[in-house]
C-alpha cells in the first residue's frame, strides 16, 4: 500500500495546498491512504470541526496531532467524538480524543497513532512505555504508522530505533522544518526526523516573520498571524509491503506551490 502523509498543515494556506493538490497527487502516485498532521489546521492554533471536515471531504483519511490539538476550547467536544483524529497517546487517558484509528479501504487496513516527545516539549508521559502498552493490546497484523511529534532530533531518532520492526513507519513532526534523512531502518520501519510543514514557508514556522521578530526583540506578547507567503507542500510517500508490514520506500515531497 502507498501512504501520503502531510506534515503539519498550517492554517488556511496549508488547507488550500492540500485541497487544491490532493486529487492530482492521489492520481499521480496511486495513493491508498492520505494522512495529515492537523494540530495547526485552524489558523495555526489547533483544529475545528469545520477545518477538519473540509479536509475529510477532499480525501484525507486520517489525522495525527500534537501539543496544539486542544488550543481551542470550542473544539473539545468535536475532538472527543471524531474517530479519524488521534490525540497524543502518551497524554493522560482523561485528555479528550481517540488513542488510535484503524482505517480500511479496498480491503487494505492501516492503523495510526500520535506520540509526543518529552524533550523541550510540554509535559507528557513516557512515549516508550505508552507505545509498549499499546503494542501489546493491538492487532499486530495491521500495519501501524506512528507520528512522533517532538522537538529533539535525537529523541525522534532514538524512538525510531525503539520501534523498528514493530511500526511500519515512524514519521517525525512538530518542528515544521523538513529533514533530508529519510530511510528504511533494518527492521523495515520507514523513518524521517521531520516531515515539515504544509503552509507558508516565508515565515517563522508558519507565522508572519515580522510578528515573530517583534516578539523576540521586545519579549512582549503579540497576536500571531498566519503567513500566506512562500507556500509549500511538505509531505512523504511511504510504501508498505502488506505481506510483511515492512516499509519498502519513503520519498520526500517538498514542492513550492502558490495558493
Ligand atoms: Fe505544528
Ligand atoms: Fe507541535
Amino acid at each position: 500500500m502507498r501512504i501520503l502523509f502531510f506534515g503539519d498543515v498550517f492554517g488556511k494556506p496549508g488547507r488550500q495546498l492540500v485541497i487544491g493538490n490532493l486529487p492530482a497527487l492521489i492520481n499521480k502516485h496511486e495513493v491508498d491512504f492520505v494522512l495529515a498532521n492537523c494540530e495547526n489546521l485552524a489558523d495555526g492554533r489547533g483544529v475545528t470541526e469545520k477545518t477538519l471536515k473540509q479536509l475529510i471531504r477532499f480525501g484525507v483519511d486520517g489525522f495525527t496531532s500534537g501539543n496544539h490539538l486542544w488550543d481551542r476550547e470550542e473544539s473539545f467536544a468535536f475532538i472527543a467524538e471524531e474517530p479519524k483524529l488521534t490525540k497524543p497517546l502518551n497524554f493522560p487517558k482523561k485528555a479528550l480524543g481517540n488513542r488510535s484509528y484503524i482505517m480500511e479501504k479496498n480491503g487494505k487496513k492501516l492503523e495510526i497513532i500520535t506520540l509526543c516527545g518529552q524533550v523541550y516539549m510540554p509535559p507528557a508521559n513516557s512515549p516508550f512505555e505508552a507505545f509498549d502498552e499499546f503494542w501489546e493490546s493491538r492487532d499486530q497484523s495491521i500495519p501501524l504508522l506512528v507520528d512522533f511529534h517532538g522537538e529533539s532530533t535525537a529523541e525522534k531518532r532514538a524512538f525510531a530505533w525503539y520501534v523498528d520492526e514493530r511500526a511500519s513507519a515512524l514519521l517525525g513532526t512538530h518542528t515544521h522544518v523538513q529533514t533530508a534523512d529519510e530511510e528504511i531502518l533494518p527492521g523495515g520501519t520507514a523513518y524521517i526526523t521531520d516531515v515539515g510543514m504544509t503552509g507558508g514557508h516565508d515565515s517563522v514556522i508558519g507565522v508572519k516573520k515580522d510578528i515573530i521578530l517583534q516578539k523576540m526583540t521586545t519579549a512582549m506578547p503579540i497576536r500571531y498571524e498566519t503567513s500566506y507567503r512562500g507556500t509549500r507542500i511538505n509531505a512523504v510517500l511511504v510504501d508498505i509491503d502488506e505481506t510483511t508490514n515492512r516499509a519498502t520506500s519513503i520519498t520526500r515531497i517538498n514542492t513550492p506551490i502558490e495558493v
